[in-house]
């Protein structure tokens, strides 16, 4: 399999695969990142909690309601109580007994065979949770076909003070607008190689701007194809989407 994958029309532009092929498998389950991978996303998306004994587990919400058969917070369960769950039914009944996958699992499942872009869930536990995933990232040299995201900024200066070569992205819901948004820009380019921005909320100055500095510019989540080619005729660099169905009109 090759790094990379497809060969795109835009040829700079990568199709993330968010928590997966979430639009046809159960997301954030080895199920929806092997269908993601066999449908050629450049790649996968995945959101990282920690359980109760300190590992890093792959869901995105901090509570278990929504995408298992348990309920309560993600971080008062053990890896063993986390593994006896069922991700996969909530979906579809076709997919029970799908399981919720540790960060480590997803590595030895897919190794360096597809690009992650590894989103951190804010943590209280935050320092020991970047020191146990770069541990991994290392272990598994895995630092040329990872990026790391985050909402939070302060994680992200964690990182970049253990001076990693990967790229780290700094995920913004509701970028600035005018003046505030050229200092914005300014001040997450001190730190970041690149932003992912709510496609909803973002104005296509905010990328001109961001694109100007050489910041890459992913957007999200995108699930509408003449949405996708919107953004890539605003010069996005990474599309962020639900339904990689949508991939083959751009290839
Ligand atoms: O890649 C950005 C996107 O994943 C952020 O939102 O809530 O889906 O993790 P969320
Ligand atoms: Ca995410």
């Amino acid at each position: 399999m090759s790094l990379g994958g497809v060969v795109h029309a835009h040829s700079h532009v990568s199709f993330f695969a968010h928590r997966g092929a979430s639009a046809l498998a159960p997301e954030n389950t080895i199920e929806a990142f092997e269908q993601a991978i066999n449908m050629g996303a450049d790649y996968i998306e995945l959101d990282i909690q920690m359980s109760q004994d300190g590992h890093l587990v792959v869901i995105h919400d901090d509570t278990l309601d929504r995408t298992t058969n348990a309920s309560g917070d993600v971080s008062h369960y053990t890896l063993a109580q986390l593994k006896k769950l069922d991700a996969g039914s909530w979906f579809d009944v076709s997919y029970e007994g799908a399981k919720i996958p540790t960060l480590e699992d997803v590595f030895q499942a897919f190794g360096d065979h597809v690009h992650y872009c590894i989103e951190i869930k804010a943590n209280q536990r935050s320092e020991y949770m970047i020191a146990k995933l770069h541990e991994l990232i290392e272990n598994y040299q895995l630092m040329d076909v990872v990026m790391v995201q985050s909402f939070d900024e302060d994680l992200l200066h964690l990182l970049r003070n253990i001076d990693v070569t990967y790229p780290l992205i700094q995920i913004i819901s509701r970028p600035k607008s005018g003046f505030r948004g050229k200092n914005q820009l300014s001040h997450v380019e001190s730190y970041a190689d690149g932003l992912c921005l709510n496609a909803r909320y973002t104005s296509p100055s905010f990328v001109k701007h961001a694109r100007t500095k050489g910041l890459l510019v992913h957007m999200y989540t995108v699930n509408k194809r003449k949405d996708i080619k919107k953004w890539l005729n605003r010069g996005v660099t990474g599309i962020i989407t639900d339904d990689l169905r949508l991939m083959e009109y751009f290839k």
